[in-house]
């Protein structure tokens, strides 16, 4: 094949743009009209938010489902109605969104990190059962990219500690592991629909439940204390108006009848991009459990072995990115290495949990390793394209591998 790689002025593999996103069109359309012109914008007067709610809790075999402003709120709703008191321990992944984490400060209990498993990403529970002590109340796994996290071992270790298991799925719609959707294997789970996700309405955000009890918390949590049967003055817990819109839910109700036919596009194609790029030394797509029937892709995850491969992740990047293949190297530091979490600068809100736990003493080497000098990740909507979109991202994988000393050499002489 290969040419000189695009960045020392070969031709790129790649001029043509991938699909871009969000997708849309005359339905979203529509239907931000008749919001509009009903004058219901506000969850508590139209039906365009419930009735999202009723069938995206539905699609998960959940009875309830809670519309709320977005996927960070949704993760804090979700503590307070479990329970969740100050000085509670609350487990999270070192490798995930800030929100995982400072949802738990928000709630005024203790993030405590756990360390990811280095083949999957996900929550390892091995690191889990290192981190519990007696104060742990409740564990937030993510479905990191939208691949499942091993819920069978962490609902045991769950069931073992009396522990609440809220899943973060702000990756996983559409996601399943053996057959059964992410979002309906713990206790209560959260979604984001920010504008990056693989369903989307901009900002926004849903908890699903079958706990009657979680539930009922969850709604008046959202809705300012309130409770069905009292009057609209009346606010009985600490609480917000956290609630989602009429507008975004109407968007919503549109995607939702896109997401079946795209994820099955995303999961094909991440597929097969995945065996394709896996054949060369050092690139080490996300493991994918025998137990995952599907991975939502929200990304396209990998490590570069950069000694095994022949040239840096940094310099693998850039390459991938002159060829015209947007990626980036993700999260930058692991979250306890942030520095919210080491200066514990979360008051005035919250002096326990700032007191309570050395974020200095945190080990979490496999989430380190990847953030540091290994991780790579393509956005979910390079894999809505076509196969041959995937196939042009392995050739440039290829010919950057072919092209490994040429790139060395060029890596070593940039300025640091
Ligand atoms: C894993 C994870 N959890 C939670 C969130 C928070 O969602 P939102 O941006 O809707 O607040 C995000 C958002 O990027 C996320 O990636």
């Amino acid at each position: 094949m290969s040419k000189a790689l695009a960045l020392l002025g070969g031709k790129p593999i790649r001029t043509r743009p991938f699909t871009s996103w969000p997708i849309f069109g005359r339905p979203e359309e529509r239907g931000l009209l008749r919001v509009l012109r009903s004058g219901k914008w506000g969850k508590l007067a139209g039906s365009e938010v419930s009735t999202f709610e009723n069938r995206f809790a539905t699609m998960h075999g959940c009875r309830h489902g809670v519309g709320v402003v977005n996927g960070t709120v949704s993760l804090r709703i979700a503590l307070m109605a479990a329970g969740i008191r100050a000085e509670d321990e609350v487990i999270v992944p070192c490798y995930t969104f800030l929100s995982t984490a400072s949802a738990v400060v928000e709630a005024n209990a203790v993030p405590i990190f756990a360390d990811i498993d280095l083949e999957t990403f996900n929550l390892d529970p091995r690191s889990v059962e290192a981190v519990l002590t007696p104060r742990t109340k409740a564990l937030i796994p993510v479905h990191f990219a939208g691949q499942p996290a091993d819920m069978r071992s962490l609902m045991d270790i769950a069931k073992k500690h009396n522990l609440v298991v809220i899943e973060d799925a702000a990756h996983a719609h559409g996601a399943s592991t053996r057959n059964r959707p992410a979002g309906s294997l713990g206790h209560v789970a959260s979604f984001s629909f920010q504008s990056s996700k693989n369903l989307t309405c901009g900002e926004g955000g849903l908890l699903i439940t079958n706990d009657e009890t979680m539930a009922e918390a969850c709604r008046s949590i959202h809705n300012c204390g309130r409770i069905p049967s009292g009057a609209w003055y009346e606010h009985h817990v600490i609480s917000g108006n956290y609630r989602l819109g009429e507008f975004q839910g109407a968007i919503l109700n549109c995607q939702l009848e896109r997401l079946e036919s795209q994820t099955k596009t995303r999961d094909r194609n991440g597929q097969h991009l995945a065996s394709r790029i896996a054949q060369l030394p050092g690139i080490h797509p996300q493991k994918r459990p025998p137990d995952c029937t599907r991975h939502s892709y929200h990304l396209f995850m990998l490590r570069v072995d950069g000694r095994a491969f022949g040239a840096p992740r940094a310099a693998v990047i850039k390459a991938l990115q002159a060829e015209g293949v947007p990626c980036s190297g993700g999260y930058v530091l692991s979250l306890h290495h942030q520095p919210l979490f080491q200066k514990k600068a979360f008051h005035p809100f919250l002096p326990i949990a700032s007191t309570k736990q050395n974020y200095a003493k945190t080990r979490c080497p496999n989430s380190d390793l990847i953030c540091r000098e290994q991780c790579v990740w393509l956005e979910q909507s390079l894999l809505l394209g076509s196969r041959a979109d995937m196939d042009d991202i392995g050739r440039a994988f290829e010919k950057i591998h072919e092209n490994r000393e040429g790139l060395n050499a060029w890596f070593n002489n940039q300025p640091m």
